[in-house]
């Protein structure tokens, strides 16, 4: 079913009693329609499983329209145990998103955080060739497949008392606070057509750390435009953790200004951190999905905010899964994501509906 314009002020027109659910999601209307009728372009990541787990598959394929390679465009993916990448993985992702017609985004380019052991050992001279190196080949492979990339992952981690609060890595060493300009200015060289993303994470968090990341960003984001290198989007991660504080209204205020340096907006990696959240399922259920709710209704009245990607769809596949199960003894399943772990839809779904269809002006 295609959701158009129309469909969508006739339904909030009508009153709703309240706890119904709207027809457009009883019926499963994908995600990405409702989202696509609102002018929001929406998706979730997701990486290798999709080539297994076929039923993954075609929830990704008709749920979305925006993706994401959670892993396998990463650097330590690609070149995990030297110099000379492997880019199997990664180009049957990129085929997997164009027979399905989705949009890929790639992430992400260059991240201090994660880096493989072998470019640890590596001396200044060696880094800062294998940075041009990594953009140039990786960009010029996937030249004009590639909807936007996240550019620089994470640049801030004040907790590493780096002048500036910039996070420290490889990247940093070899060129300082200037990697993120020049990994910018290169790429576009590389690739024009794609959106460049300087993607950061705690940004939603009002605790010291998304306080002062918050204030780097903003000042970075200026001297960035301010000096004509070409960014052309922020992505704000919202991995949020309802047990630390927050503040939607400080964070659309904070996007606002953002938006006023002249880029647009992408939630690159939202989920909901259940952890601390009771036992039982259905409270759970319920209490990460009005999560989703407030966060979205507020995030969605900036007009600069295009894309809405989810940390994957189901919570089969999510990230706080993969560390609950490493933990010792193993930490209960998480349930973070909008789809369960037999990829049936959650409350969390309905409420991103909800949310999505208050963007109807
Ligand atoms: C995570 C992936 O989800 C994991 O599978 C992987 O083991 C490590 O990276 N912020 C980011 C993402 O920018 O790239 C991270 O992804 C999650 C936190």
């Amino acid at each position: 079913m295609t959701v158009n314009r129309r469909d969508l002020l006739a339904l909030l027109a009508a009153p709703l009693a309240s706890g119904t659910i709207p027809a457009i999601a009883a019926e499963g209307t994908s995600l990405g329609a409702v989202a696509a009728a609102v002018g929001i372009a929406f998706g979730s990541a997701f990486d290798r499983e999709v080539f297994d787990d076929a039923d993954y598959r075609k929830l990704i394929a008709s749920e979305t329209r925006l993706v994401t390679a959670e892993n396998a465009l990463k650097f330590d993916w690609l070149r995990p145990k030297g110099p000379d990448a492997d880019f199997s993985t990664a180009d049957r992702i990129v085929e997997f998103a164009r027979h399905n017609d989705l949009l890929l985004r790639g992430t992400t380019l260059v991240w201090n955080d994660n880096p493989p052991p072998w470019l640890r050992r590596s001396s200044l001279t060696e880094l800062r060739y294998l940075f041009d190196r990594h953009i140039d080949e990786t960009l010029t492979r996937y030249r004009g497949r590639i909807h936007s990339w996240d550019v620089v992952n994470e640049p801030f981690y004040p907790p590493q008392r780096l002048p500036g609060g910039y996070r420290q890595g490889p990247w940093y060493d070899a060129f300082g606070p200037a990697y993120i300009e020049r990994a910018f200015r290169r790429a576009a060289s590389v690739d024009p057509a794609t959106r460049l993303v300087l993607n950061e994470a705690f940004c939603e968090q009002q605790d010291a750390l998304g306080i002062s990341v918050r204030a780097g960003l903003l000042k970075l984001v200026e001297r960035l435009k301010g000096e004509g290198v070409p960014l052309h989007a922020i992505g704000l991660q919202g991995h949020l953790k309802p047990a630390l504080p927050f503040d939607d209204q400080v964070f659309v205020e904070f996007l606002t200004r953002l938006a006023g340096f002249g880029v647009d907006l992408y939630i690159t990696e939202l989920d909901v951190d259940d952890g601390g959240m009771p036992d039982d399922i259905n409270k759970r259920d319920l209490m990460v999905a009005s999560r989703y709710r407030d966060f979205l209704k507020a995030v969605l009245t900036v007009p600069a905010v295009k894309a809405v990607i989810t940390w994957q769809l189901s919570d089969r596949y999510s990230w706080y899964g993969e560390l609950a199960r490493r933990k010792h003894p193993p930490g209960r399943r998480p349930r973070p994501l909008p789809y369960d772990d037999g990829l049936q839809r959650k409350p969390a779904a309905q409420a991103m509906i909800e949310a999505l269809l208050t963007r109807v002006k």
